[in-house]
């Protein structure tokens, strides 16, 4: 085991020292962007102001013969595009593929500055965290980038679920990780070809009563894993996120899907489609009804200590606690968006 002491040394004589706590950043939505064509990255510019990430997609849904082409796609529009605020985001093809090693090699060499995170597919265990995370100190060395990149890996093995804790915390460059349904469906061999959401056939049933029609209530087939990795990511101190929703067409399901996953603790989701951004902006923004009773808690409680009443609801250290979560998230929100600003009060 890596001892406390070296956990923060960079891995590479040069690369810059590992972050010893995230940034504070909004990221409700990862947007994802396919960099091979053209026509999609005219549009980042203009996409980055409506989204908290931006991320050129290399992986699955690129075919096989355009890899080069959104590789390179990726890096013109990382080297062409003012992102500001915006964070940029690369998922680069998994490691054991013939793209992996190029993807990192070259997107590091020529936009490493600009980059903030890489999405690994596919993780299994701690081990392809050490690699990349190795490989990425070498890189930063080589080409003097002086922030270091981030990692976030997609959930979507059943041995990554089994090892979600030890990836959570296998390097100070984790950021945090995405349920990926689709594949972590077909790897557990659920009988479900949706990505993400219900399914009808999921169900519990009501008991018997005579010969009575009995109530079916549909049940979250994500609940299990997403509570886990939140457990894993919470404990780790890095963020957990919910990751594609697959019916477009479906929008009321996106949405229930994506707020599950932010009662539970995620802080954001992937937008596949543009009209997925707005559900993402709705589900993850506290309701202001509920900042505004997490407000009068924190201001009848100033040191966050005791035991108040508000509105028949006994508060305590702990309630106190819960609204702060809140309370952070709003403000957060309120400093970027000012419409939620004047909702809040904040
Ligand atoms: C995402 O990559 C998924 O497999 O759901
Ligand atoms: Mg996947």
């Amino acid at each position: 085991m890596k001892l406390p002491r070296q956990f923060f040394q960079p891995l590479a004589i040069g690369a810059p020292a590992p972050m010893r706590d995230l940034p504070v950043r909004l990221e409700r939505m990862i947007h994802f962007v396919p960099p091979h064509m053209e026509k999609m990255r005219a549009k980042v510019p203009e996409i980055a102001k409506q989204v908290d990430v931006v991320l050129g997609n290399l992986e699955d849904a690129i075919p096989v013969e355009a890899k080069e082409a959104a590789r390179a796609g990726f890096i013109e529009m990382g080297k062409s595009t003012d992102f500001g605020q915006t964070g940029l985001w690369t998922r680069i093809n998994a490691l054991n593929s013939p793209w992996a090693l190029d993807d990192v090699t070259a997107i590091v060499g020529a936009i490493g500055d600009k980059l903030d995170v890489i999405m690994l597919p596919k993780v299994d265990g701690p081990w392809d965290i050490h690699y990349l995370d190795q490989l990425l100190a070498q890189l930063e060395a080589r080409h003097n980038v002086k922030k270091p990149i981030l990692i976030h890996a997609i959930l979507e093995t059943a041995q990554g679920v089994n090892n979600v804790e030890a990836i959570a915390t296998a390097s100070p460059r984790m950021h945090g990780m995405s349920l990926g349904p689709a594949d972590l469906a077909a790897s557990r061999a659920m009988k479900t070809t949706r990505v993400g959401g219900g399914h009808p056939e999921y169900k519990v049933l009501e008991d018997a009563k005579g010969d009575a029609p009995r109530a079916a209530y549909q049940q979250d087939l994500w609940h299990y894993t997403t509570a886990k990795m939140v457990d894993a990511c919470a404990a780790a101190g890095i963020k957990p996120f919910y990751g594609p929703f697959g019916d477009f067409s479906d929008a009321a399901a996106c949405e229930v899907q994506f707020r599950n996953s932010f009662l539970l603790g995620c802080v954001g989701a992937w937008t596949l489609h543009p009209s997925q951004i707005a559900i993402a902006k709705k589900v993850y923004a506290p309701d202001p009804a509920e900042v505004a009773f997490a407000k009068k808690i924190v201001e009848s409680m100033p040191d966050g200590a005791g035991a108040v009443m508000i509105d028949g609801k006994m508060q305590d250290d702990a309630t106190w606690k819960q609204a702060k979560v809140l309370l952070d998230l709003a403000r957060l929100v309120a400093a970027k968006d000012p419409e939620m600003s004047a909702r809040y009060g904040l």
